[in-house]
């Protein structure tokens, strides 16, 4: 993984000054700082667990729900809680722990605060496509000040998953499909999160999940099978973990999914060899919903434990024992462990010393976070800590640096303030669906819809719904722009306005957990809406929000301008209005492939190369037969600008780099339109000869830059060995001699490039 610290030099036309790199790009984010133990802590630590009894230290490696805490578990000296967020009873609760229980220890209170907690920002595949660190930045400063304002001090995020399933609705949690992209964001998170002392009043503890390779489901079906080699999981699926542990991330969540038929919450490989032996990691790991109980076979043999499922434990007891004895410290929801936990230490399954283990990694986080010297909450400074108009401000900011521009002919856009806007279609004035999937404590009446956002620039602007889409949990066609009777509405709408935007997408509901789709055109009539509407011959911008890649072909075919908007949270309308009217010259870029068709995928830019590359023209290579090309609609690393640029002048410090050296790369970047805007330069390599076939391309590195027209700049990263190296299926890290290629532009299709040498082997 890359340790490369990147430097920008800056210069208008030639005049060159060279600044200090920040921001993405500059993957100072990705050295470690991992927490140091502390002496005092650990003899805390020890001398309670000294004291612990045995039902004690059961109760503390148990997570309950919002549902299920009691006084009476809070008494017993329960170890966490998840999803309540009412602070009086939060305070209640760990009055109870901290006065009444035995050994007044604190409890943890846990909450998914993924992207934002009461001001949302946009979605997590959102936040990645501004290829902006800065954003994540914002946005976890904010969430975890708010977070722990209410007693809650661990969030279950970042969500880390690189996935290749734009099927599966969680793809909208993480940063896409690319491991160094996802790192980036994933330490960014931890940081902003953290901070240096997560014991500080508004900072919080975070946990990395899903530990792993959640996001590879088969068939993008959510919780279902994966078959992961080892060097494709230490080279495609760990790097964001790692990052978010060396980050200092200090908790963490296995996964439901089985990985080669172990699955994640009963993987002594991820969990204890990688995880805390070779990671060093000394927080806990807690098990994802019920994940500990569906280890069993179904049917159950007692109903009463949970779920079932994997058919790797035969009953309760074997469940909590393999989970804990994996190394999951803390089990989620089920109660396996701390239900047949005596029973399993007198049988011996399990030992009072990995016991020990569990529950000392637990009360550390404890003492870390602060827990025991200020465990209540402070109700009256909650109001003061939440959504403030600074809050509001930099969603809105977030959102705008989210957006990709994915097509604009004839410069539909920006639009034109002094002309008139028909907004139209089911999610142009939407509040509900712009708060996404994990909308935390966002209310629908926090956010701005797209139509109120494009009011605010055009006071006289029109909205017609054209068909509706309701969010709900099951399919139901009718709810998904099922009737067309609105359409003739639309289309008078269209016709009596100068430039029409038309919002269309998914529900916040399709996209998420358990919401899977198998067909990823836009659901319903809403291309029947957008075809009327484009007959009219006004020049038609779709602005797009939606969970996960669409096949957006027909869209393409039958729109003038395009923008992803994603869900970008309580600014969402503000922040694209931004965008449609020229304010923000829109600079995201794609985080994640669009495939031309469903049977594409799995399709992503990182690709290892087959023996016989895509033609299309011949037979006998890997092809489609009934697809013109290989690539995806759109590529990883798209997106296009109100302005234009240009990268060139690729430069290498050097054509031979020993393995324990280093390169700079540089290209400079020129904006060669009118007006500023942003590019993203990206970096990408490839190893052409090695003794595993290695990605056609892999990013190593990226820069958000902003440009005034005309303006260039000098972008240079450093590569060394963590960059040009490997995992094999050994688990070992390799760097080979040879040949590496080097290619910089502003997609994944990046045609800039130059090459140097490895000249010494393996470190
Ligand atoms: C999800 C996790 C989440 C947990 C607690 C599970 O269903 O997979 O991501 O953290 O619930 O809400």
């Amino acid at each position: 993984m890359a340790i490369a610290a990147a430097i920008v030099a800056s210069s208008t036309l030639g005049a060159g000054a060279v600044i200090a790199g920040t921001g993405a790009g500059d993957d100072q984010a990705l050295q470690p700082v991992r927490t140091q133990a502390n002496g005092g802590i650990e003899r805390k630590v020890d001398r309670l667990i000294r004291q612990m009894t045995v039902d004690e230290k059961l109760q503390q490696v148990q997570l309950l729900s919002d549902g299920q805490i009691t006084d009476d578990d809070a008494q017993k000296g329960v170890g966490g809680v998840f999803s309540l967020t009412d602070p009086a009873k939060i305070d209640h609760f760990q009055h109870v722990a901290v006065e009444q229980s035995r050994l007044h220890i604190p409890i943890l209170f846990a909450y998914d605060t993924i992207h934002g907690y009461r001001t949302v920002f946009p979605v997590p595949l959102a936040e990645a496509s501004s290829f902006d660190p800065d954003v994540a930045t914002d946005d976890y400063t904010i969430s975890s000040r708010e977070s722990a304002a209410v007693g809650i001090k661990q969030i279950y995020s970042p969500m880390v998953d690189v996935s290749h399933e734009p099927r599966w609705g969680r793809i909208v949690e993480a940063s896409g499909e690319d491991p160094y992209l996802g790192s980036v964001m994933a330490a960014t998170k931890v940081r902003a999160a953290q901070g240096p002392d997560y014991s500080a009043p508004d900072k919080v503890v975070t946990s990395v999940k899903h530990l792993a390779a959640y996001g590879l489901a088969e068939g993008g079906r959510d919780y279902n099978t994966t078959d992961v080699s080892e060097q494709r999981l230490r080279n495609l699926i760990l790097p964001p973990f790692k990052a978010a542990i060396d980050a200092g991330a200090d908790t963490a969540m296995c996964s439901f999914n089985s990985i080669n038929g172990q699955p994640g919450c009963a993987n002594p490989h991820t969990e204890t060899d990688i995880l805390k032996k070779e990671w060093g990691f000394d927080g806990f790991l807690e098990s994802d919903y019920t994940a500990v109980a569906e280890l069993r076979a179904c049917p159950p043999k007692n109903p009463d434990e949970g779920p079932c499922g994997h058919g790797v434990a035969a009953d309760g007891p074997s469940a909590g024992a393999l989970a804990l004895n994996a190394g999951t410290d803390s089990e989620m929801v089920s109660t396996n462990i701390r239900d047949n936990g005596k029973q399993l230490l007198s049988t011996g399954q399990i030992s009072m010393r990995r016991l020990d283990d569990a529950v000392r990694r637990i009360l550390r986080v404890k003492f870390r976070a602060g827990l025991f010297d200020h465990p209540y909450v402070d109700q009256a400074a909650i109001a003061g800590k939440t959504l403030q108009p600074a809050d509001r401000d930099a969603a809105r900011k977030a959102a705008g640096r989210s957006v990709v521009l994915l097509k604009n002919d004839d410069n539909t856009l920006p639009l034109d303030p002094a002309k008139s806007v028909a907004v139209i279609g089911p999610l142009g004035d939407d509040q509900h669906d712009m708060l996404g999937p994990w909308w935390g404590q966002g209310k629908d009446e926090d956010a701005v819809s797209l139509y109120t956002g494009i009011k605010a620039y055009n006071p006289d602007a029109t909205f017609t719904e054209g068909c509706k889409m309701i969010d709900a949990d099951l399919y139901d066609p009718a709810n998904e722009c099922g009737s067309d009777a609105g359409f003739a509405d639309a289309v008078a709408a269209a016709n009596a306005a100068d430039q029409v935007v038309l919002a269309l997408g998914e529900t916040r509901g399709q996209g998420g957990e358990a919401e899977v789709r198998s067909v990823l055109d836009l659901p319903g009539k809403q291309q029947e809406l957008l075809d009327a509407v484009k007959a009219t011959g006004k020049p038609v911008t779709v602005v797009l929000f939606n969970s996960r890649p669409l096949t957006l072909g027909k869209v393409v075919d039958s729109s003038n301008a395009i923008l992803e908007a994603w869900f970008g949270g309580i600014e969402a309308g503000n922040g694209v209005a931004d965008v449609l009217f020229g304010k923000v010259n829109p600079g995201g870029k794609l985080p994640v492939s669009f495939p031309q068709s469903v049977g594409q995928i799995p399709i992503y830019y990182n690709h290892e190369p087959t023996g016989r590359p895509c033609d299309t023209t011949q037979k006998y290579n890997s092809r489609y037969r009934d697809l013109p090309t290989c690539a995806p609609l759109f590529p990883f690393g798209f997106g296009l600008s109100y302005t234009t640029f240009k990268i060139d002048n690729l430069v290498l410090s050097d054509k031979s780099m020993p393995a324990r050296g280093s390169v700079q790369v540089s290209a400079d970047v020129q904006n060669t339109g009118s007006r500023a805007g942003d590019d993203v330069v990206q970096l990408y390599i490839h190893d052409p000869v090695a003794s595993l076939s290695q990605p056609v391309r892999r990013l190593r590195g990226f820069q958000r830059v902003t440009l005034d027209a005309g303006e260039k700049k000098t972008v240079t990263f450093r590569l060394d060995a963590s960059d040009v190296g490997f995992y094999d299926n050994s688990g070992r890290f390799t760097v080979e001699p040879g040949e590496i290629d080097v290619f910089a532009g502003d997609s994944s299709t990046a045609d800039l490039t130059d090459s140097f040498t490895v000249t010494s082997g393996r470190r």
